[in-house]
């Protein structure tokens, strides 16, 4: 791990909200000679990560949270108005999820901002707080600094100062993204908060890009639109290759050789899931409404990836007949392979969809199978709850189950023999990911289809 011996000095952090944010961004600092203050307004949460314990999966956090909290590297506080007291450079990494009409919801933002304010109140010196949720621009400069100044009863930019540091880790790579970002954006109107911000990234090799707050918040957005515009574009090429009779990853790849395009999120599938892309494409249309700015790329890019899901279930309608009455196994019901996230995972349409044309599924992931039905119970699905069968392995789920439609990419599903696909009553197989290769199962007279590949497609794919 990157730890500095000798860092420069850097001032005293606190972040407030331990979740994958808080909590990644933490142990980055730690891991290069920070000390940090944690809060987050869940008590439970806070002696979780007190005791050195990760509250969800992601790979490397937990050891590296077990390093830190014992070496007292990250230390976590039951209030506030500790970690105002013990820091200069307080990071909010609260929730900021959708609302009804796809804004962004500040309430916990609102409410960590009102704490911190009265806490400022007590503070005889310089603190500066910085957005590390994702916020629409213009949010740092306005509700975080009126409700800070309110509170508080100082002055913007002349007792305080505020700031946007947007954060772009991925699940299941967190730790690595944090430790090592592609580049630090920081949006800041005040020097005190420049010299604070810079100070403490001094110790992490990657760029420092500045400009003002609204701007950094601009920049996460148009990254994951960017992203997920590249997403959908080659799932609705995949679709194009499918009746083309070719197949979309040796198309895609040889179009990313171009460097002014790159090979990055193009991989087609059954389309995007997470806690970002769609609640960003939504808040960003949402907000750009309110100003009559109609948007229509972030809107095209929704469809398709709605599109897509059903697609997927086409694609198995297609090769089995009729799915009324069919046991389908469900493979990867996380939003993507190495976590147990399921937040906007492309499982939730696929399984509705099935149940919508009469199929049984029977779901199986390797780690999120309790955050999917506790998906479908929020999601007000429970007609369906006693209806569902997570399986306890992959396996299991085969045996039982007429064709099987990989969602999520675990790596345990290349490891599944060919016998145990073969129990499939229909022996078939939708692989929505390119998940397990074709040729070995092809071979023992399974037939395979993936997304973006036409049946009769013999060739090599690239992998
Ligand atoms: C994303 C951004 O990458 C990250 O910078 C931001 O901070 C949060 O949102 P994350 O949601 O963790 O991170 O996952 P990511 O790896 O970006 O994947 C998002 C979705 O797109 C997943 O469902 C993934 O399976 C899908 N995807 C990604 C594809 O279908 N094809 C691709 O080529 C890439």
């Amino acid at each position: 791990m990157t730890r500095a011996k000798n860092p420069p000095p850097g001032p005293s952090i606190a972040i407030v909200g331990l979740g994958h944010v808080g909590l990644a961004t933490a142990l980055a600092f730690c891991s290069h000679g920070r000390h940090v203050t944690g809060y987050d307004a869940d008590p439970q949460r806070r002696s979780t990560v007190a005791g050195g314990t990760s509250p969800f999966y992601e790979p490397g956090l937990s050891s590296l949270l077990r390093r830190h909290t014992r070496a007292g590297g990250l230390k976590v506080v039951d209030s506030i108005s500790d970690a105002v007291a013990c820091s200069r450079l307080l990071f909010l990494a609260v929730p900021t999820p959708s609302g009804p009409m796809g804004e962004v919801d500040l309430t916990a933002v609102r409410s960590a901002a009102e704490e911190i304010g009265v806490a400022l109140r007590n503070v005889g010196r310089w603190t500066s707080v910085v957005m590390k949720s994702t916020t629409v621009p213009g949010t740092v400069d306005g509700s975080l600094t009126r409700i800070l100044a309110h509170r508080s009863l100082r002055q913007p930019d002349l007792d305080f100062g505020v700031g946007s540091n947007p954060e772009f880790l991925s699940e299941g790579t967190m730790v690595h993204d944090a430790l090592h970002p592609y580049r630090i954006v920081i949006g800041v109107r005040d020097p005190r908060t420049r010299s604070l911000l810079r100070a403490a990234y001094a110790v992490f090799r990657s760029p420092i890009v500045e400009m003002t707050p609204a701007g950094a918040e601009l920049v996460k957005y148009a990254a994951n639109a960017m992203l997920a515009t590249r997403v959908s574009f080659a799932n609705e090429f995949s679709r194009v290759a499918e009746v083309a009779g070719v197949d979309i990853y040796p198309v895609l790849a040889a179009v990313g050789l171009d460097p002014r395009i790159g090979p990055g999120f193009l991989r087609a599938g059954p389309g995007f899931g997470g806690s970002c892309f769609t609640k960003d494409l939504r808040a960003l249309l949402r907000w750009a409404a309110e100003r009559s700015v109609e948007l229509q790329i972030p809107s095209a890019v929704l469809a398709v990836n709605e599109r897509q899901a059903t697609h997927v279930v086409d694609v198995a309608e297609r090769e089995a007949g009729s799915l009324r009455g069919k046991k389908v196994a469900l493979l990867g019901l996380a939003f993507k392979a190495g976590c147990d996230d399921t937040a906007e995972s492309r499982a939730y349409p696929i399984y509705s969809e099935l149940r919508r044309r009469g199929a049984h599924p029977i779901l199986y992931d390797p780690r999120a199978g309790p955050n999917f039905v506790n998906g479908l119970a929020a999601s007000g699905s429970t007609a369906h709850v006693g209806l569902t069968r997570v399986a306890r392995s992959a396996q299991e789920a085969l045996a039982k189950s007429d064709l099987a439609i990989i969602q999520a990419d675990w790596p345990e599903f290349r490891k599944i023999p060919a016998r145990d696909w073969a129990r499939l009553g229909l022996r078939l197989i939708v692989d929505a990911r390119r998940s397990v290769g074709s040729d070995r199962l092809e071979r023992h007279g399974l037939r395979y289809r993936a997304i973006g590949r036409p049946a009769q497609q013999r060739r090599p794919e690239v992998a």
